[in-house]
């Protein structure tokens, strides 16, 4: 009999999420490592889940795309017959900043599809098996700045707000069938998408007094996504460093 339980994480090639993907594995999951087109990370991730004795899976596709998703784990579903995903880490996101004024339509939408999409079609595919399981953890990761709004990230404020609205709504939808839905707000943590920014200048505006580490948000979730954190549903975490 196969014990394998699933764990999705969008966005694990890199970053947060790849953080995400190895801390859930050594947590016992199989992980399902999604990501859009960087696959020597992926692989890479995969490869050091596996050196440490943990498992993982390769699940490409865009977030942003809600056939490519839905193709992607009906395939996935074929491929794992009497198989469900248990826990969902929806991780993957964008920024294109700019004040408003100058933005542009590709840059609104960019951003709030890869975000407002990638939630939807994959929380509506997984969570049928889990409600019926009756047990699933959904963790979606949004940001200070949709808790905050910050200028020159309205595209990104909106997208990360509208996370946290779906994430207290679904919430409150699942949680008789023991499905919870918690929310993770990130300050700045050091990633590629942190890159361009002035780290040095920045730490000034953090109480901690410095970027944190992929590693924090990812024994964040890791918590939310254990039994102990049953009666946890629909709350918003910060993790920044005392911003917020
Ligand atoms: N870093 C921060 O300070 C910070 C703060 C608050 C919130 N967050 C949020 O935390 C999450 C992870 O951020 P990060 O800093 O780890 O970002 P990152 O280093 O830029 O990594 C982004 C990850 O998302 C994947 N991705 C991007 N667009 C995708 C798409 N359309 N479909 C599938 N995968 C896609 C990338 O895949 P490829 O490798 O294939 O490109 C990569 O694995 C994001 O939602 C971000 O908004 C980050």
């Amino acid at each position: 009999m196969k014990t394998d339980i699933y764990a999705l994480v969008t966005g694990a090639s890199r970053g947060i999420g790849r953080a995400i993907a190895e801390r859930l594995a050594r947590d016992g999951y199989t992980v399902l490592i999604n990501y859009k087109s960087n696959q020597q990370s992926a692989l890479s991730c995969q490869q050091a889940i596996e050196a440490a004795g943990g498992k993982a899976e390769l699940l490409p596709f865009d977030v942003a795309d809600g056939a490519a998703i839905e193709a992607a784990l009906n395939a996935w579903d074929a491929a794992h017959e009497g198989e469900h995903i248990s826990v969902l880490v929806n991780n993957a996101g964008i920024r294109r900043d700019g004040l408003l004024v100058f933005m542009n339509e590709d840059e609104w939408h960019d951003v709030l599809r890869t975000t407002t999409e990638g939630f939807y079609y994959t929380t509506h595919h997984v969570l049928p098996a889990m409600l019926r399981a009756r047990k699933g953890r959904i963790v979606n990761i949004t940001s200070i700045s949709g808790v905050s709004g910050l200028p020159g990230q309205t595209n990104y404020s909106a997208a990360k707000a509208a996370l946290i609205g779906a994430t207290k709504a679904l919430s409150k939808e699942v949680a008789a069938r023991k499905v919870t839905v918690n929310a993770v707000a990130p300050g700045f943590i050091a990633t590629d998408m942190t890159a361009d920014l002035d780290e040095a200048e920045l730490k000034k505006t953090i109480p901690a007094g410095r970027f944190g580490k992929p590693e924090e948000v990812a024994a964040l979730v890791s918590f939310l996504c254990s039994d102990e954190a049953s009666y946890i549903t629909g709350q918003v975490i910060n993790i920044a460093g005392g911003i917020g």
